[in-house]
């Protein structure tokens, strides 16, 4: 059909949607298959949470409070910030269209790092932007390469740290250097979606980076709810960033972002610290407890500070893929990442790491894959 769209729109490459799991399980012929595939929570979402969404759904015929006043609030008080420094989202996704929308015109440059989080490019090009795109080195940010690709045109530098899919992590001095090295004209977008799972004394001070800008671009850190909360299928995160940078955001979201239940569900799931600390728990134990077992299988995970691994498996990943799926657990192959022989798995519960265990020791031994 002959529709009028602009050429940049046109040539998007749709996000390419999977399949529900009762779909997979029947044409696998499998039951009860786990899904290692996208970093969710293992340990489900926060109870609390569940019980405050139950109680607010006789309210549903309500549009929700606009401003989000007191998950604001509590996610400023989580932080440290003040509210008018906190944007939430419709997921962290939502925070880094609003950047994306709010900074960059069309032929406007936005630098990113392969691999890394593919929603970045996706929104630049919905603009009609140009997407400046620097290779990882040796499987981490390349921070000398990204300060010199940086020209007059560029509005964002996106950064996820910890990097999805190699799970590696920049260190305070080495973040503190690059942002000295940069022109106050761009924006450094810190996107800390696994955060949570960094110990707080190997993090960045992206709070030091926000509030004293001095000598330094505007620094923005995403955050979400989506990982360590468990309420991935709820949809909020947050962008943490100077006052003048939410004011800008505020005027391109839409009144409603955060729907009612969501609000509910993402206040009560900051105050539970149990769940919290069980996730942070589970996911460090069973992170120590797989990447031993990996490597005692012959295959290499890359170190991580996140819930999940990048793991090179001596083969084809995509065929140990289709075999794990016979297997009832759905893992990612890392292909389309540009790593061909690795696979990326999350960090299960300690039932689910040793059912993918033993499914991983059974479907390499059967693909013949060569000890590493
Ligand atoms: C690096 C990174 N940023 C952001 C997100 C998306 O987060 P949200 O669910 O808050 O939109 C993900 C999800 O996998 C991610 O890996």
């Amino acid at each position: 059909m002959q529709l009028p769209t602009p050429q940049h729109i046109a040539a998007i490459v749709p996000y390419p949607p999977g399949k529900p799991m009762d779909e997979l399980e029947r044409e696998y012929g499998v039951t009860n298959a786990i899904k290692l595939a996208s970093n969710e929570n293992a340990w489900g979402p926060s109870p609390k949470a569940v019980a405050a969404i139950g109680a607010m759904l006789h309210t549903l015929h309500r549009y929700p409070d606009g401003s989000s006043y007191y998950l604001t609030e509590a996610v400023a008080r989580w932080i440290g910030a003040s509210p008018e420094e906190i944007v939430l989202g419709n997921g962290s996704n939502e925070v880094i269209e609003f950047l994306v929308k709010a900074f960059v015109g069309t032929g406007d440059a936005v630098i990113t790092s392969h691999p890394s989080f593919l929603m970045y490019q996706k929104f630049v090009q919905v603009r009609g932007g140009s997407n400046v795109v620097v290779p990882l080195k040796a499987m981490h940010h390349d921070l000398e390469a990204i300060a010199a690709a940086v020209t007059d045109r560029t509005r964002l530098i996106f950064i996820d740290n910890p990097n999805n899919p190699t799970g590696t992590l920049i260190d305070r001095k080495t973040f503190a250097d690059f942002l000295a090295t940069l022109p106050q004209s761009v924006i450094v977008v810190v996107d800390e979606a696994y955060v949570d799972f960094v110990e707080p004394s190997e993090r960045i001070d992206i709070m030091a980076s926000i509030r004293h800008p001095e000598g330094i671009p505007a620094v923005v850190s995403l955050r979400t709810f989506s990982k360590a909360f468990g309420l991935a299928g709820l949809r909020v995160g947050f962008g943490v960033m100077h006052r003048d940078v939410a004011s800008l955001l505020h005027r391109v979201r839409q009144p409603f972002n955060i729907n009612l239940v969501a609000q509910a569900g993402a206040l009560a799931a900051l105050d539970d610290t149990d769940h919290y600390n069980t996730t942070l728990r589970g996911t460090a134990e069973g992170r120590a407890w797989l990447s031993r077992a990996m490597t005692e299988l012959g295959c290499r995970p890359y170190p991580s500070y996140t819930n999940f691994f990048l793991i090179d498996v001596g083969g084809d990943a995509t065929r140990l893929y289709e075999a794990m799926l016979y297997k009832g657990v759905i893992v990612r192959s890392m292909k389309a990442y540009g790593y061909p022989e690795c696979i990326r798995i999350t960090v299960g519960t300690a039932e689910e790491n040793q059912r993918f265990v033993t499914a991983l020791g059974d479907c390499l031994r059967d693909l013949g894959y060569g000890r590493r």
